[in-house]
């Protein structure tokens, strides 16, 4: 069956995958009510398109911390990418850089910084968690320089893994021919089985859960790369990002997988942007399945999106031919809506093309009363 959109590549998936695999991949925490929201708030915000504009170029170039690419959608770090296709990260990778945009490789990787880097060039961000052992972290962060990558994305959502109900049903582990390879040589790549999630387990036993703003300081000690905060919710701590040096910040609640009832990151977005005073680029992740959801995010103020699942589902379909497509096809729905809109460029997107329900009400001109 052809394939028409981003959406349909989870049953794909759904089909292929075991059953263990696919629940880590598509589960939120606890009730899931932030993983519907996340989907459920880009739905209540609507377009106000402007007519009769000659759209017959469209330019969606932009630059993420002065590196040029295709278009302002780029690939969220995703974990164990192996457990969906044989090629993994490795097929991400080629996949992103054909589509001349950004990926994010996870720590939590089943190939490593080297290994991604040798597919070829392409322009790399590497996700960090920070484990308790800081001999391992600067060690980690040195290869990821090393091998290339231009960014740190550290995330700061996850001092202990939110509860997935399905992962500790399934008592969730990585296959025994999957390592965390970044960790390989550091005698920290396996992930024994517990009796809840192993995952869970692993993260309890080796994340730092003292960590703090005071980090992300240090970490600037150690690496000149620019640091992304990837989990920021609120204008609290937008400002002091800012204080704290950041680069830029990623608008997440991690694809609803950690507190579950916090707002969908199209409703925190607008707030953080504020905040942010356009002292820092601002991104966003979170439920974006549709070219018309990179264009509200964009009109809310966000300098490009990520996106997570749709890449994990679409490898496990069709490996590197699939994550192309998806990239393909946000591209062309993205290009689609601001023709549209009436919009020939980034800079042209702007808070007037969507209505929220977060707007005042607009006063419409009424028809005078008759004296
Ligand atoms: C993630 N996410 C994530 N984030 C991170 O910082 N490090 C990681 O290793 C992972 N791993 C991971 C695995 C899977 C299967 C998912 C679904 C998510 C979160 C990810 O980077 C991103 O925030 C969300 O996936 C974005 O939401 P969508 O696009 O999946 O709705």
């Amino acid at each position: 069956m052809e394939i028409t959109n981003v959406s349909e590549y989870e049953a794909i998936a759904k089909q292929k995958l075991p059953k263990m695999a696919f629940d880590y991949y598509a589960s939120g925490a606890e009730d899931q009510w932030t993983l519907q929201e996340n989907r459920n708030a880009f739905s209540r915000i609507l377009f106000r398109p402007r007519i009769l504009i000659d759209v017959s170029k469209i330019d969606l170039t932009t630059t993420v911390l002065g590196f040029k690419i295709s278009m302002p959608i780029m690939i969220a770090p995703t974990a164990f990418q192996k457990m969906a296709h044989p090629e993994g990260e490795y097929a991400t990778a080629r996949a992103a850089s054909a589509a001349g945009t950004i990926m994010t490789l996870s720590s939590w990787a089943t190939s490593s910084v080297e290994e991604v880097a040798s597919t070829g060039p392409g322009i790399r961000f590497f996700q960090l968690y920070v484990y308790k052992d800081r001999n391992v972290v600067a060690q980690l962060v040195r290869r990821a320089e090393r091998a290339g990558f231009k960014a740190i994305a550290l995330t700061v959502d996850t001092p202990i893994l939110g509860r997935r109900e399905a992962d500790i049903k399934n008592r969730f582990t990585l296959p025994p021919f999957l390592t965390l390879k970044n960790f390989e040589g550091l005698d920290l790549g396996k992930m024994d089985k517990a009796d809840d999630s192993g995952l869970a387990s692993y993260v309890s036993g080796q994340i730092d859960r003292t960590l703090s703003w005071k980090d992300v300081k240090w970490l600037q000690t150690i690496t000149k790369l620019p640091i992304l905060v990837k989990g920021v919710l609120t204008a609290e701590d937008t400002r002091i990002a800012i204080q704290s040096g950041a680069a830029g910040i990623i608008v997440s609640n991690h694809g609803a997988r950690q507190l579950d009832y916090v707002p969908a990151t199209i409703s925190a977005l607008e707030e953080v942007v504020k905040a942010a005073e356009g002292r820092l680029p601002v991104f966003l992740d979170g439920g974006v399945r549709r070219g018309t959801d990179v264009f509200k995010a964009l009109a809310l103020g966000a300098s490009g999106i990520f996106i997570g699942r749709p890449v994990v589902f679409s490898l496990a379909a069709e490996g590197e031919a699939g994550v192309r497509n998806v990239l393909r096809m946000l591209r062309e729905e993205f290009e689609l809506t601001m023709a549209l809109s009436g919009c020939t460029s980034l800079k042209d997107i702007t808070r007037d093309h969507i209505v929220t329900d977060w707007d005042q009400p607009r006063i419409l001109p009424r028809a005078l009363p008759r004296l």
